[in-house]
């Protein structure tokens, strides 16, 4: 499966939804997530995200390995609900960008 890291969190630019012919993201208050019973590895979400915060699994980086339980957890969550075409990211989605350690900022 693929995916989405802690660089998404309060950026949620969403264009990789644009792409992706299964609709497997699903979206949260500020993060989104990829369903990976839904991912087919087609991988054409990757070049999409400006910053960079989609993974193939095997090439995670090792400090974002955890983001494979919270993509599965989170996608299953209430409230996390299928986000099919892309829309505003959040007015100050820029300088969040550039931040590591983003992961307190995730809202469930
Ligand atoms: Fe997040 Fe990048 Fe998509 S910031 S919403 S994974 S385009």
């Amino acid at each position: 499966t693929h995916v989405v890291t802690e660089s998404c969190i309060r950026c949620k630019y969403t264009d990789c939804v644009d792409v992706c012919p299964v609709d497997c993201f699903r979206e949260g208050p500020n993060m989104l997530v990829i369903d990976p019973d839904e991912c087919i590895d087609c991988a054409v979400c990757i070049p999409e995200c400006p910053v960079n915060a989609i993974y193939a699994e095997e090439d995670l980086p090792p400090d974002q390995v955890h983001f494979i339980k919270l993509n599965v957890e989170l996608s299953q969550a209430a409230g996390w609900k299928s986000i099919t075409k892309r829309k505003a990211a959040p007015p100050d989605a820029d300088e969040w960008k550039d931040k590591p350690d983003k992961l307190s900022e995730l809202v469930r």
